[in-house]
């Protein structure tokens, strides 16, 4: 075990808290990496000086323009500071952009499986799930196929690129058949970017937003530096409101109801956003050989499972499907091999049967992890 156990096994937070001391959680995704040396300066400064009052990154355009810049550096893609603005989560403008230009009862489509909080964001508010699922040969999205997902009542679509759980960038040509048939259509679409930063060699992320001014003008782009430097608990996010129906309905809400950013997230991402590019790429080539490993690993010790190697995330789609452990593979881990991975079913009826890795961790606990699953499966 890494000398690091122990200071991950006291975190208060929710990955190493929820299963106790027995389980090697493997599940939510937050890494357990210790946090960019910046980031723990500015949030240290801001402890030694008091520093809680009523922050000025609350009022001023900082944060958008420290995204505009990673954005331009990272993507190519400099968004509209104008048109972006702070939220507490990534899940808070998705749910408030369906909230204010869908109708209780429209569509919204999702290609499935995918992130299982979309679920609840659609059918809390009355509106209707609309189903693309993705084939798990390949993943791809395709143009027809997409048509005749969309029905006449379908009013926006929800793309995670990225893809949670598997791992896919969406190329160009399939961004591109999407905005095509967004037009077609007159749909909204919502862009859930935040695993932009972990795209590894070979794959580039193309923000939808960039595809051009028409895609851009029927799109809201989400994203935060959360994912990227494991700042979930403290709450920050940004979303370009491209879509001018949206940008004019949230801006028409009373004030407050959509809440406001905290001083420590809000600083947190600045540092991350102007200062963490060095500490980033490091985390990614740790994360790609950790990918290599772990696909190397199960290709070797268990190809009665099959996995897509990501292209993104830290994120592995197990397909227990031809095992015992189905149809919950993570329920059987949990209680037989004390190791804590996302059950598939939680993703969409697509994921019956899959359980969701995270490899964002230390060799030695993925070494444990992987073992801890391959034991099951050779005892079930
Ligand atoms: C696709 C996707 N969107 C949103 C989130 C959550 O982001 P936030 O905590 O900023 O709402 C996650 C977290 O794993 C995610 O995978």
């Amino acid at each position: 075990m890494p000398s690091d156990i122990e200071r991950l096994r006291a975190l208060s937070g929710i990955k190493w808290q929820r299963y106790g001391a027995e389980v090697i959680p493997a599940w939510v995704a937050d890494m357990d990496f210790p946090t960019a040396p910046a980031i723990v300066e500015s949030l240290r400064a801001m402890v030694a000086a008091s520093d809680f009052g009523y922050n000025l990154t609350a009022f001023d355009d900082s944060i958008p323009k420290a995204w505009a810049e990673w954005s331009e550096r990272h993507f190519g893609w400099r968004p509209d500071v104008e048109r972006t603005k702070v939220f507490t989560s990534t899940l808070q403008p998705i749910s408030a952009a369906l909230m204010v230009a869908t109708e209780p009862g429209d569509g919204v489509l999702l290609f499935t499986p995918v992130y299982p909080p979309f679920y609840g964001i659609v059918k809390k508010a009355g509106r209707r799930l609309v189903e693309y699922r993705l084939e798990e040969s390949e993943w791809r999205i395709d143009a027809e196929r997409l048509r005749s997902a969309i029905d006449v009542g379908t009013r926006a679509i929800v793309l995670c690129n990225p893809h949670n759980p598997s791992g896919r960038v969406f190329d160009r040509e399939e961004l591109s058949a999407i905005a095509a048939v967004a037009e077609e259509r007159d749909l909204l679409v919502v862009s859930d970017e935040i695993w932009q930063d972990f795209v590894y060699t070979g794959a580039r992320h193309i923000p939808f937003a960039s595809l051009g001014p028409e895609a851009a003008s029927r799109c809201v782009t989400v994203t935060s530096a959360s994912k990227s430097f494991s700042l979930g608990g403290l709450s920050c996010a940004v979303a370009h409101l491209g879509a001018a129906v949206v940008a004019e309905k949230l801006a028409a809400l009373p004030p407050h109801v959509l809440g406001g950013v905290n001083a420590l997230g809000a600083h947190a991402t600045l540092a991350a956003w102007t200062h963490g590019d060095a500490w980033l790429a490091e985390t990614i080539a740790t994360l790609q050989a950790n990918r290599d490993h772990v696909i190397a690993r199960l290709a070797a010790e268990l190809p009665e499972v099959p996995v897509m190697t990501p292209e993104a995330t830290y994120l592995v789609w197990l397909d227990f499907r031809g095992t015992r452990l189905a149809p919950d593979p993570a329920k059987f881990l949990l209680e037989e091999a004390r190791v804590g991975l996302s059950p598939g079913p939680d993703f969409g009826t697509a994921g019956k049967g899959f359980a969701r890795l995270n490899f964002a961790t230390h060799r030695e606990l993925l070494d444990e992890i992987v073992d801890r699953v391959v034991g099951a499966v050779r005892s079930a």
